[in-house]
């Protein structure tokens, strides 16, 4: 049997969003083991967590300086090789920099950083180092979506002419009603979040799912941004104008106040012969439309899904796959990587996703400051 990858996760400890998604996730196809990590700010609260999920407590660490200290001062064939960063935003770059410096393989959660600068730097420093960094941009991971990026690219809708991108949530709605909620909510907080709540959360999975489905690049947005309250600084609704650097035109909804949504990230590409549409609520149906044909309606596990889509999917039609699969795509990409196997381009998205990520947001907030103008990403 091959030995599992020595795994370490920051954030992510008991009550997290993401974190759990994390561990499952990794573990999934069994190419991981967690050794420990930094699991909260708090080292009751690590300890508490490496007690629940019967890890040795010695790499339940207080601190990640704690954690850099005691790793580097075990074998190299003892010490974590990779690990993953889902605290909240502020720390990315900060953990993201030092654990690059000292030869560990990266997994960050996005926004990578709070600034584009920042990312840029991660970028400088991975680029003559041979340590994977893989952004959790998540939605990447899923069969359909893969499969959506190989007909793009096989031409199964002719050239790009248009390109429609939603992603709706209502979560904040009572909250940003209520200021005496918000100091709870980090995603408010822009020491905490970055310079961007609605941008920074969601918008930017959905900015890497156009570039990623479609293989074009935005080169330039226009953007209307709303906080909805007077004493909200930061965002939490955005639409955005995309111009595609061929020219093509779309449009980027985000927004947390779309009052009962939960979850509805929508993609539709539309080409000379056909479009396609995606909705991560219904992940395992990928419509296909065609001029004077019935819709088609595709799922994976089938013979006829491109390979990157059938490599996607463990299980038979008709066996519903999910978000905590998605990832696990992403972390079995990430496992090849750092055995030294082949990976394809779609298998993670790298530095290079992270700091568009970024790019894109600093453009967007640009926009939306200075009179709602076109800014180059
Ligand atoms: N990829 C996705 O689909 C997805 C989904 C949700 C969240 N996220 C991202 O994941 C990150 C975490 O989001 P969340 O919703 O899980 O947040 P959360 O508030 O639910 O959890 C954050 C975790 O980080 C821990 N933490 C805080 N400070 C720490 C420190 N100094 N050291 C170690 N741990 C610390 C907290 O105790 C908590 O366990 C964010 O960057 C967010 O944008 C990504």
């Amino acid at each position: 049997m091959r030995a599992r990858i020595r795994w370490g996760l920051l954030g992510g400890g008991p009550g997290s969003l993401i974190g759990s998604v994390h561990r499952i996730a990794a573990s999934m196809a069994g190419d991981y083991q967690l050794m420990g990590g930094v699991f909260s700010s708090g080292s009751a609260t690590t300890q508490r967590a490496a007690q629940q999920w019967d890890l040795n407590e010695d790499r339940a660490y207080p601190s990640l300086d704690e954690l850099i200290r005691a790793e580097l001062a075990r074998a190299t064939h003892e010490r974590m090789q990779v690990i993953t960063i889902a605290t909240p935003n502020h720390l990315h770059f900060d953990m993201a920099r030092r654990l690059i410096e000292c030869g560990f393989h990266l997994v960050c959660e996005k926004p990578i950083t709070t600034t584009a600068e920042q990312a840029r730097e991660l970028a400088r420093l991975l680029q003559s180092r041979r340590q994977v960094f893989a952004v959790a941009h998540t939605y990447t991971g899923y069969p359909m979506v893969r499969q959506m990026r190989e007909m793009i690219a096989q031409n199964a809708i002719g050239p790009v002419q248009k390109i429609d991108v939603q992603y709706y949530q209502g979560w904040i709605n009572p909250i940003i009603h209520d200021p005496s909620q918000w100091p709870k909510v980090w995603r408010l907080d822009p020491k905490l979040a970055g310079p961007s709540c609605c941008i920074g959360d969601i918008g930017v999975h959905a900015f890497n799912l156009v570039e990623y489905t479609t293989g074009l690049t935005v080169d330039r947005v226009l953007s209307d941004l709303d906080g909805l309250h007077p004493d909200n600084v930061l965002d939490v609704d955005a639409t955005v104008l995309l111009r595609m650097s061929n020219g093509v035109r779309g449009v980027l909804r985000a927004s947390q106040i779309a009052t009962g949504e939960e979850n509805r990230l929508h993609i539709a590409v539309y080409g000379r012969s056909g479009g396609l549409k995606w909705l991560q609520e219904e992940p395992n149906r990928l419509e296909w439309l065609r001029e004077d044909q019935p819709i088609a309606v595709l799922k994976p596990g089938h013979a006829y899904d491109a390979p990157a889509a059938q490599a996607a999917s463990k299980l038979p039609p008709g066996h519903p796959e999910g978000f905590i699969d998605a990832m696990g795509n992403l972390y079995r990409g990430v496992a090849r990587a750092v055995r030294g196997e082949a990976v394809a381009a779609g298998d993670y998205p790298g530095i290079e996703d992270g700091v568009r990520g970024m790019c894109f947001l600093e453009a967007v907030l640009q926009s939306s400051r200075e009179a709602n103008r076109w800014v180059l990403l």
